[in-house]
């Protein structure tokens, strides 16, 4: 094979088909690759092979995967021709940071497995978020366990992906840059000549360089998060509005203005679990990393914040408490690691009811708290107090007059209720 991809006919296997392996794979076809797709859910092959609904929802993912050819299979053996092998299966980790690596280990061994068999040279690059090391430590000795070397018969890259959930298509188009960790040059030359027509800027690094740029930059998006909610809950305190505070901070280029919005604390997939796999790493590499555990401790309490302030306004034994918004952000059905948990949970523990509306989020929620009430957002408006704690954009149009609102998102209307507070504000 040449050291140069053609940068829009490669052949390509993306192994995993949750949103980050999809959106890559649907977005390398669109670019002009052939490409398969190989998970072991027999469900979402299908899906992807009948161009169904992706069971994430992603905006503008299930028009692409309408347009593009790509096939999807559980056999392993499909990437047999492939130049370019992406790893993308999920990483889960524990409370304490401790990564779940079956499905990473799992794959790998698959992949060896198929290529013990192959005499050409092609490139394993590692999508899947790891802990610092494991691409070299875990990764590449189970691919060499097939008898073949790195390097010689195959290349290893561990290129991080920064795609946000719901955004992820136009993310991976638009990169603002494409960070390439390489195990020599020949694999990181390879890897390059994929992403020439995305036309951004990217940076070459060895392999745990680009695993810490994934897990600092996230905990660095944290990091700004449970800052600006510190700063809040100091305004808070002064009447000072922490939005304004946050507009001219931001206006300081060296600062910036993104991630500086003030609520309820940070959920999803990514954030809290990178945090989490991050402090661990600094652990077992003989690092007490207080500052990053005071972030994660930091986001954890302030999810709970409406609740305490809502205890100043009604007895929450007995009452019916209307949640807005379930999702851990706007325009996904995510509920992973959603404040709304946290705090549904709380309010159940204090004896209130809860009726809740979220425009995707419902179903996934529904399997977490089959008994509380899912309704419409005119009935959530009825409840004895309404939570705030996604912010729909659908919910800038409500009518609040008159009600109770603690408001975690910054919903600017909601202000007109009888009785308003912001978390921060
Ligand atoms: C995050 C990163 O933003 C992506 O760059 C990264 O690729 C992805 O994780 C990943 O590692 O795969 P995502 O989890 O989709 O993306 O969510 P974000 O948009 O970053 O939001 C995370 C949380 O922070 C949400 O709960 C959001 O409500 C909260 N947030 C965000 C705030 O509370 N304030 C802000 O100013 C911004």
């Amino acid at each position: 094979m040449n050291d140069k991809l053609k940068p829009d006919n490669a052949n390509v296997a993306v192994i995993g088909a949750g949103y980050v392996g999809l959106v890559t794979g649907v977005c390398l076809a669109k670019l002009g690759h052939e490409v398969v797709l190989i998970d072991i859910d027999e469900d979402k092959i299908q899906a992807v092979n009948h161009k169904k609904a992706p069971p994430i929802y992603e905006e503008g993912l299930e028009e692409l995967l309408g347009q593009v050819h790509i096939e999807a299979s559980s056999d392993y053996r499909k990437m047999m021709g492939s130049d370019i092998i992406y790893i993308c299966v999920g990483t889960l980790a524990d409370d304490s940071g401790n990564i779940f690596s079956e499905h990473l280990i799992d794959a790998t061994r698959k992949i060896a497995e198929v290529l013990k068999e192959r005499d050409s040279y092609y490139v394993v690059a590692v999508k899947s978020t790891v802990g610092p090391g494991m691409t070299e430590e875990l990764v590449i000795p189970i691919l060499e366990a097939s008898g073949k070397k790195a390097g010689s018969d195959f290349g290893v890259c561990m290129s991080p992906e920064f795609l946000r959930e719901g955004q992820a298509i136009y993310d991976f188009m638009n990169p603002s840059r494409i960070i390439i960790g390489e195990y020599d040059k020949r694999s990181g030359d390879i890897l390059c000549s994929i992403h020439e027509s995305l036309n951004a800027p990217i940076l070459r690094t060895n392999l745990r360089t680009a695993e810490m740029i994934k897990l600092a930059t996230n905990a660095f998006l944290a990091t700004k998060i449970s800052f600006i909610n510190e700063i809040g809950n100091i305004c808070k305190q002064l009447g000072i509005d922490t939005y304004d505070v946050a507009r001219g901070m931001g206006m300081d280029d060296r600062i910036g203005s993104k991630f500086l919005s003030a609520g309820i604390g940070f959920g999803g997939s990514c954030l809290p679990k990178d945090i989490r796999i991050l402090v661990s790493g600094a652990k077992q590499a003989g690092y007490q990393p207080e500052f990053l555990e005071e972030i994660s401790t930091l986001n954890e309490k302030q999810a709970l914040k409406p609740v305490a302030l809502l205890k100043k306004h009604i007895t929450l034994k007995g009452a019916t408490v209307g949640i807005l918004g379930l999702a851990f952000k706007p325009g996904t059905d995510d509920i992973r690691d959603s404040r709304a948990i946290i705090i549904v949970q709380a309010l159940l523990d204090e004896g209130a009811s809860v009726s809740a509306y979220d425009p995707l989020a419902v179903d996934n929620f529904r399997k977490l708290f089959p008994g509380i009430d899912y309704v419409s957002t005119e009935e959530v408006l009825s409840c004895d107090a309404i939570l705030i704690l996604t912010e729909w954009p659908e919910f800038y149009d409500l009518d609040y007059r008159g009600k109770i609102v603690i408001d975690g998102r910054r919903i600017e209307k909601a202000r007109e209720a009888r009785i308003y507070e912001g978390v921060c504000w």
